[in-house]
């Protein structure tokens, strides 16, 4: 059975002391289960502090992006080289990434080869935007950013690899799609991978779902077929939000054990 995750993006909020101040929150409101992952993304600043403060049996540390040189005269920019050590994962490509700061393809397919490169997890996002949904380009959007991002990644990095299926018209507008849709889109993503890497490691693939998901929409989201997890942003900046999803992800790994 795939281990669940769940993965809080906090993007571009809090200071090192409110994020602190969070994290002391999840720790006590988040039990630690063998089933589920929980991993926190807060922005590279904060990353240092709560490494030292969390409990690495409870939280993992997530990187929000990274850069996919590994060093150089790159002002402003933060390396995967320099995430290594620090951070399990690294969020590439999110749709804020692609879309607002005008990432191509090419830089979020050369951020999953540095991120697996250095020795972490990338959590390629892939979805479409409200006019590429509107025009029914979804199919063929989300195969574009899979193969994309994929490209040059082999069979054995392919284990490393988590897919975020996360349409851009749900992400902080509280429009949460449909479960259907979902997995659709889902079953879509595991076929392209499947075709370039075979069905034992789309078996092995966690794919995850992001955009307004919540604790009231965990359980729904968690009963898609092929889904794994979620990457929650709004909710993951409340405590008692976020604890309610990681128990919602437990109880579906119970359920799939038949618990
Ligand atoms: P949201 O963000 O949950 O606030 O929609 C999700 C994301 O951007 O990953």
């Amino acid at each position: 059975m795939r281990r669940k995750l769940l993965v809080g993006n906090w993007k571009m909020h809090f200071t090192t002391h409110q994020a602190s101040l969070l994290v002391h929150k999840l720790a006590e409101q988040v039990p630690v289960h063998r089933d589920v992952e929980v991993v926190l993304c807060p922005s590279f600043l904060a990353l240092q502090s709560l490494s030292l403060q969390i409990s690495h049996r409870q939280f993992k540390l997530g990187a929000e992006d990274c850069d996919w040189r590994d060093e150089g005269g790159y002002a402003g920019e933060v390396s995967a080289t320099l995430l290594s050590g620090l951070v399990s994962y690294v969020i590439v490509g999110h749709s804020e990434r692609r879309n607002v700061f005008r990432e191509p393809h090419v830089d979020t397919r050369k951020k999953v080869q540095a991120v697996l490169r250095n020795g972490m997890k990338p959590i390629l996002c892939v979805g479409e935007t409200a006019s590429e949904r509107a025009n029914g380009e979804t199919r063929h959007v989300l195969h574009d950013q899979v193969v994309s991002g994929l490209a040059n990644v082999t069979s054995e990095e392919i284990k490393d690899v988590v897919i975020a299926y996360e349409p851009v018209w749900a992400i902080g507008t509280g429009n949460s799609a449909n479960p259907d849709d979902v997995e659709k889109a889902v079953k879509h993503i595991r076929k392209d991978v499947a075709s370039l890497y075979g069905p034992e490691a789309e078996m092995g693939l966690r794919v995850l779902y992001g955009g307004s998901s919540s604790a009231e929409n965990a359980v729904a989201y968690m009963s898609v077929k092929g889904i794994d997890g979620l990457l929650p942003g709004g909710a993951s900046l409340h405590a008692d939000q976020f604890a309610a999803m990681a128990a919602a992800m437990h109880s579906s790994a119970q359920e799939e054990r038949g618990i």
